[in-house]
């Protein structure tokens, strides 16, 4: 009878379709075509009233099992796809922490910040305090204070950014001196590493900014001897047993007797090389005892107290350290190259 023929027919290929079906959407299409509202099956049973009135309940069931068995193998067939699709889902979006990626890229101190942290640990290590003051400086602190009154001719050494009239970008770290003696009684132990300013063109050697640290003690029977033994202890700790200090006699308005300070060339342990210019020696700080006349501006008593004081450039540390010769290297900020500095 054709109609079972059909049946049999619709029964078989949606069979053969439902084996083929790779999505969850596609089976949802072929549930429409065959056993929707407008599906295949319902137009069959939609036909059942052509048929003589005997045939039509044994059509009718056999149409009916048709729907159950085919509704039950799409639900079976749903199941699977639908677990399937998970399955892929999970697997595109696991990370395999096992797989090798590019180490990240890791920043590196600043060859100034390493030798300011080296100069820190050195000196607070012989009991000195770290004290910081402001880049942005009265006049009357790094100048006057400092025994450098206007129009002193040892201002023209030092060509200064000024503000205004009293107000400069502080030329030295040295007006820290002044603050520490007014706001401190002695003894008076400390450093203060920082920033300075000239007005100087840049070079392989000069830079309108640059870093010292400022070393003052000032206590009761402070001598020479205090100040060479300090700074000797500095070289040693810092470059090794082997080098040691040399004094030049130099001036400062600030300290008196005043001394430049050389430190053994730890590149050729002071045989002479390119780095010390031949000489042996390498020239790092200003130092000396404190003027008391910087004293009495300052409050204190140079009758009971004394102390000395210097001022390294960090830069020539650093440069010394890294065997750098030219300044300008350090301030580019070239990643490559700082990355080597460490
Ligand atoms: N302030 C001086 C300079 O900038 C260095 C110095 C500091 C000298 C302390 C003596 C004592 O050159």
């Amino acid at each position: 009878m054709a109609m079972l023929e059909t049946l049999q027919t619709i029964k078989r290929q949606a069979e053969e379709q439902l084996a083929t079906l790779t999505s969850t959407a596609a089976l949802d299409a072929l549930r429409v075509r065959v056993l929707g509202k407008k599906g295949e099956l319902t137009a069959l049973l939609k036909g059942l009233g052509q048929l003589a009135p005997e045939e039509r309940p044994t059509v009718g069931a056999q149409i009916n099992e048709v729907h159950a068995w085919l509704n039950e193998r799409m639900d079976a067939h749903l199941a699977l796809l639908q677990a399937r699709e998970r399955e892929l889902a999970l697997q595109m979006e696991t990370i395999d922490v096992t797989e090798p990626r590019p180490m990240p890229k890791i920043g590196a101190a600043h060859p100034i910040t390493l030798v300011m942290h080296e100069l820190i640990e050195c000196f607070t290590g012989m009991g000195f305090e770290v004290m910081q003051g402001p880049e942005v400086e009265l006049d009357h602190y790094n100048f006057e204070l400092m025994n450098l009154p206007k129009n002193h001719p040892a201002r023209d050494a030092q060509d200064t950014f000024y503000m205004d009239d009293n107000i400069v970008l502080r030329t030295h770290t040295s007006p820290m001196q002044a603050r520490a003696m007014l706001t401190r009684k002695p003894p008076i132990r400390i450093i203060c590493p920082g920033r300075v300013y000239r007005a100087d063109e840049v070079d392989a050697t000069h830079s309108p900014v640059f870093h010292q640290m400022e070393g003052l003690v000032v206590d009761e029977h402070v001598t020479m001897a205090d100040l060479r033994g300090t700074l000797d202890a500095f070289a040693k700790k810092m470059y090794g047993e082997d080098v040691s200090t040399r004094f030049r006699p130099s001036f400062f308005p600030f300290t008196e007797p005043s001394a430049e300070v050389d430190l053994t060339c730890s590149s050729c342990h002071g045989k002479g090389c390119r780095i010390c210019k031949e000489t042996g020696w390498i020239e790092v700080l200003g130092s000396g005892m404190v003027n008391p006349k910087v004293l009495e501006m300052c409050g204190i008593d140079s009758t009971r107290y004394s102390g000395f004081a210097f001022g390294i450039g960090m830069e020539r540390l650093a440069m010394r350290r890294f065997g750098i010769r030219d300044m300008r290297l350090l301030y580019e900020g070239d990643a490559r190259l700082l990355g080597q500095l460490r």
